[in-house]
């Protein structure tokens, strides 16, 4: 949560790369946006809200520097005003500050600093920053030593960046939360994640935890804490900035869930062999688990349930958890591989969890879309799912990715080799477009806007489907929507069932499990409920359902995935009907990087 964007290097055009930046960021939280630039002083201009109530601000406003950091707020800290939108000042306007994650030991800095005089304007923790900066100035420090002593006081986690009013450098440091350096020809920049700067440079710089980062005209230098220099190398990345468009759809999350044929063709890419149904991931040479235990959050956690019964299906013992309730009791583990099942590979409770297992001695595998994250640095091994930058705060195409990986991932070190399976997966790109072309989500959703609550259910496999549908739903919708595994609705949710909560059934295949399912579709048809069936026709559902969402037939592997793109355009109708702010759902951000 929380964007960070800085520029040193092209003093004409400052404010308008740092706009550009904030609004590739404005996904990580939307809470309030700020810039400062500095030129001979701080000039700091902030609203709350949108970064369009930033953008009105400026209009007219001539605010020149050539260096400058911006900001965009997901509130931990204080309500979402303008006092407590980034970047602060110190009291006499010498440096501004912009800060993602959170200063624990805060409230005791600025007891210190209130009693020696300073006086604060905002609720926020990151206040202290400029503060702590202030009074090393005062010491007779430089701008570095004093950026470095006030990092050194705090504690938590970070990815900091200040401006010094006639200093044309800034000055950024990182623990815990994620930050880029971007190195254009000319210019030097830095941000939360590389779409921030990806327009204007492909060549990037991972900081680590524990390193400060000087950029000025002369370009970069990395150093630890203690002014150790850190020598980095310069990674390329091979995305398109077209990609973090929206290409004439309306929201990115329209377009992300119109993207999966491409993206999951770029998932499979080399990693299954076309001729002999074999899968090839190189990367995990020497992974043998003998058990599996994956953590992960939200949407992760549920692709992360589909994998543990992969795992299960190929007779490996495998539990998903939930990341911030893994790190209340870590079970034993043993010879576990433990795997943290993450799109953006900076998501704080994951990260804890994996921590807490390497402590306990296990071996880590980072699933991830995000080249140079956090997990993907700090697990023993890294899987990437390929999915390409996901704008949408609502995940949709890394989810479907993530589905995938996690097969080829089984396949891979289980002796599951189902040729059928792995057939089906090479095919998933043409059929998930054929449910893109042919899906009547958007009318099926359009006949339910009126709905108490919804209900979601699924078994086996298709139970995390269900979850996740009803996830996606009241993400961005906001209504109330609830999966359930369709076995439990009887032993108390089928109270809440009534003639206006649609119940979501997938039912796909035929076995024993979707006869099941249809029995459980019988019990809330004889309750009046309306039920949407999502079903590839091969049971009897269809006889008990108002309406239908057709995927086609295959393995039940894929067919979880294809249900479950039916379910985004399902959740992605539903929420345009509503007029919800689909690509920023209120309160939510894209990435979590507090506990
Ligand atoms: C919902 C969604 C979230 C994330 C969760 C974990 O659409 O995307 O539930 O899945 O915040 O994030 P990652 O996957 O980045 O660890």
């Amino acid at each position: 949560m929380c964007g960070v964007i800085g520029c040193v290097g092209r003093p004409d055009e400052t404010l308008d790369v740092l706009m550009h930046g904030l609004s590739k960021l404005e996904y990580r939280g939307y809470d309030s946006a700020g810039v400062a630039l500095a030129n001979g002083s701080v000039e700091i201009e902030k609203r709350a809200g949108k970064l369009e109530n930033l953008e009105a601000a400026l209009d007219g406003v001539s605010l020149e520097g050539a260096v400058g950091i911006g900001h965009t707020r997901w509130s931990t800290h204080g309500p979402p005003n303008d006092r407590n939108a980034h970047p602060h000042a110190d009291c006499e306007g010498q440096v501004a500050v912009l800060h993602n994650g959170i200063i624990e030991n805060y409230q005791a800095i600025k007891d210190e600093l209130q009693a020696a005089g300073h006086e604060f304007e905002s609720d926020t923790d990151t206040e202290v920053v400029p503060h702590l900066i202030e009074s090393a100035l005062a010491d007779g420090a430089t701008e570095e030593d004093a950026f470095r002593a006030a990092i050194r006081r705090i504690e938590g986690s970070y990815a900091i960046a200040a401006v010094f009013a006639d200093h044309e450098a800034v000055y950024c440091a990182r623990q815990d939360s994620p930050l880029v350096l971007g190195v254009g020809d000319d210019a030097t920049y830095l941000g939360s994640d590389v779409p921030a700067f990806r327009a204007f440079t492909d060549r990037v710089i991972y900081l680590e935890d524990g390193e400060l980062a000087r950029i000025d005209e002369g370009g970069w230098e990395v150093s630890t804490l203690d002014g150790e220099p850190v020598e980095k190398s310069i990674n390329t990345v091979n995305w398109d900035p077209e990609d973090t468009g929206k290409s004439g759809y309306d929201h990115f999350m329209l377009k992300e869930i119109h993207e999966q044929p491409r993206s999951l063709r770029q998932c499979l890419q080399g990693r299954v062999d076309e001729l002999g149904g074999q899968v090839e991931l190189d990367e995990l040479a020497g992974v043998n688990p003998t058990s599996v235990q994956f953590v992960a959050c939200g949407t992760s956690y549920h692709a992360a349930l589909y994998g543990a019964r992969l795992f299960q299906e190929a007779g490996i013992p495998a539990q998903a958890f939930l990341a911030s309730e893994y790190v209340t009791a870590p079970p034993p583990v043993d010879d576990a591989l433990v795997v943290g099942v993450t799109q953006s590979g900076e998501t704080a409770d994951t990260l804890s969890a994996l921590r807490a297992a390497k402590r306990l001695g296990a071996r880590t595998l980072g699933l991830t879309n995000v080249v140079g994250s956090t997990v993907a640095r700090e697990c023993d091994h890294v899987l990437y799912i390929r999915a390409g930058p996901e704008i949408g705060v609502a995940a949709s195409k890394t989810f479907a990715s993530q589905l995938v990986t996690l097969n080829l991932f089984s396949l891979a070190v289980t002796d599951d080799h189902d040729r059928e399976s792995i057939g089906s997966l090479r095919d998933l790109p043409s059929t998930v477009q054929e449910i893109l072309d042919d899906s009547v989500a958007a009318e099926v959703a359009t006949a339910y806007l009126d709905a108490d609550a919804y209900f979601f259910i699924g078994r086996g496999l298709n139970h995390p489907v269900a979850l996740e549908g009803a996830l996606k739903l009241k993400e961005i919708t906001y209504r109330h929507a609830e999966g359930f595994a369709a076995g439990e609705l009887k032993h108390g949710p089928l109270a809440l069932v009534t003639d206006n909560t649609p119940v979501i059934a997938v039912a796909t295949g035929d076995d024993e499990f979707a006869r099941k399912t249809v029995g459980n579709v019988k019990e809330v048809e004889a309750r009046d409920a309306p039920v949407i069936a999502v079903t590839d026709g091969q049971s009897d559902i269809e006889r008990y359902a108002d309406h239908v969402l057709r995927v086609p037939e295959t393995h039940p592997r894929t067919a979880a995935v294809l249900a479950s793109v039916q379910l985004q355009l399902f959740a992605y109708h539903t929420a345009a009907d509503l007029g919800r702010s689909i690509d920023k759902p209120r309160n939510l951000a894209k990435s979590v990087t507090v506990e």
